[in-house]
This record gives structure tokens, C-alpha cells and sequence, in this order.
């Protein structure tokens, strides 16, 4: 395939930077671009999936919403490395609480997800493979989220399929028991994506809902928690 891919209208592969941040709504990333960027240019709006690049503090950043679901993500996630030379994706999205200290508006790190996504069933035989994350951007990220101050978890995250299911009790239990810190949709896919093409993924998320407490944020809450995450990415972003 060449480029502009089939979901991507960048005709060539410099008008995207070596770094995207990814939040699932387009709308959300072009709140990044308004509010932290400067020189924008919109590189994306292929299926409304609005795509922009510009600098943060002088350094050149892209973003570009993924769309919800492994499926929508992973699409975006493998056309980026593949076709435009992207060398990191930082997914920043929502994600539901599974534990009882992981509150509303924290941050989570994912040092891996898991997943009932069938991506893998043919891909390792009877080997379960588990999806990590680039560890050096990894360790990066926990820093400058404790520089920064905020409430910060690193662990296991569930990437599900649906976001409204019948999850048995039990299931949800054992996760929890095994320390699945949160659930979102996404993160498997882009673990799977950057190993594929030997690139750089990350996952961070702000908790927005807890599926033990049974709340939710807060419009007002929400958009200042997640300013703090889009900031958080901003920093650790490399050109
Ligand atoms: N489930 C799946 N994805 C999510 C959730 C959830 O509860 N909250 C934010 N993203």
C-alpha cells in the first residue's frame, strides 16, 4: 500500500511527526491542538478522524484521534507506523476503575494489557502472548507524572471488547484478584501494533468511572483530569 492509506489523507509522511498522541475522540485531539500546539496544520479528516501537527514548547508533536475499539484503533495504530514512519503512539484515553485505591482522575500507566480480543488466536500457537509497552518510555512517563503531582498507578490494564457486557461476577473478580488495574479498549491493540512494526507504544489513561465504587466524573472534573494526562504526554513526546 502507498500513501494517503484507505483512513489516512496525509500525502506524504512529513506531514506527521515521529510522535503521535492519541486520544480515542478526533474532537479531543483537536482540543490538544487548539489549546497546546502551535503552527497546527491538519494533516486528517478522512472519516472525521481529525488529524493535526504542530509544536509543543518548540518540539514537533502530532495528534490524532483513534476512534473507539481494538478494531478502529488498530487500524490508525498500523497505518501510522507502517506507512508514515511514525516511531511512537501514545494512546491517552478514559478508563473504569477495577480497584479500590485507583480513584477518580488518577493516572495509569499500562505495563501491559490483556484482552478477550481473538487478534492473537493464530499469531502464537498455544502460547498466550502478553502485550507490553516501550519500557524506557515507560519508566519516563512515571517520572514526569510524580514530577508533575499527580496520583499515579502503573499495572496490568484490561483492554475489552465491549464496553456495555455480561460480565460474570467471578470474571471480574478474578481480574481484579490478579490486579488488573483498569478497563479501557484500546491499549492491546497498540501494544500489538508497535511490537509488530518494532516501534514505541504507551498507554495512559485518567480514570473517569469506577466499576467498584460506581461513580463517575464530573464534565468539569473530567476536562481538568484530562488536561493533566494530555500535558503529562506532551512532555514525555520526543521528536
Ligand atoms: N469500560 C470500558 N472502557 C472504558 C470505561 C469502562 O468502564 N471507562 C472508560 N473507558
Amino acid at each position: 500500500m502507498t500513501i494517503p492509506t484507505p483512513h489516512i489523507s496525509a500525502t506524504s509522511a512529513d506531514q506527521i511527526a515521529k510522535t503521535v498522541l492519541m486520544p480515542g475522540d478526533p474532537l479531543r485531539a483537536k482540543f490538544i491542538a487548539d489549546n497546546f500546539l502551535t503552527d497546527v496544520s491538519q494533516f486528517n479528516e478522512t472519516r472525521g478522524m481529525l488529524g493535526f501537527t504542530g509544536y509543543y514548547n518548540g518540539k514537533r508533536v502530532s495528534v490524532m484521534g483513534s476512534g473507539m475499539g481494538i478494531p478502529s484503533s488498530m487500524i490508525y495504530f498500523n497505518e501510522l507506523f507502517d506507512f508514515y514512519d511514525v516511531d511512537t503512539i501514545i494512546r491517552i484515553g478514559t478508563a473504569g476503575s477495577m480497584q479500590k485505591d485507583v480513584k477518580l482522575h488518577d493516572i495509569v500507566i499500562a505495563t501491559s494489557a490483556c484482552s478477550e480480543s481473538s487478534i492473537n488466536d493464530n499469531l502464537f500457537g498455544n502460547v498466550h502472548f502478553s502485550p507490553t509497552p516501550d519500557f524506557d518510555l515507560l519508566i519516563e512517563a512515571y517520572q514526569k507524572s510524580l514530577d508533575l503531582g499527580y496520583r499515579t498507578h502503573c499495572g496490568q490494564v484490561q483492554s475489552s471488547d465491549q464496553f456495555y457486557n455480561d460480565m460474570p461476577d467471578q470474571v471480574f473478580e478474578n481480574l481484579q484478584k490478579y490486579g488488573v488495574l483498569c478497563v479501557e479498549m484500546e491499549t492491546y491493540g497498540l501494544y500489538m501494533a508497535a511490537r509488530r512494526h518494532g516501534k514505541k507504544g504507551l498507554g495512559i489513561f485518567t480514570i473517569s468511572d469506577s466499576l467498584v465504587e460506581n461513580t463517575a466524573d464530573s464534565a468539569e472534573d473530567r476536562q481538568k483530569s484530562y488536561t493533566n494526562m494530555m500535558k503529562l504526554a506532551l512532555e514525555i513526546a520526543h521528536e
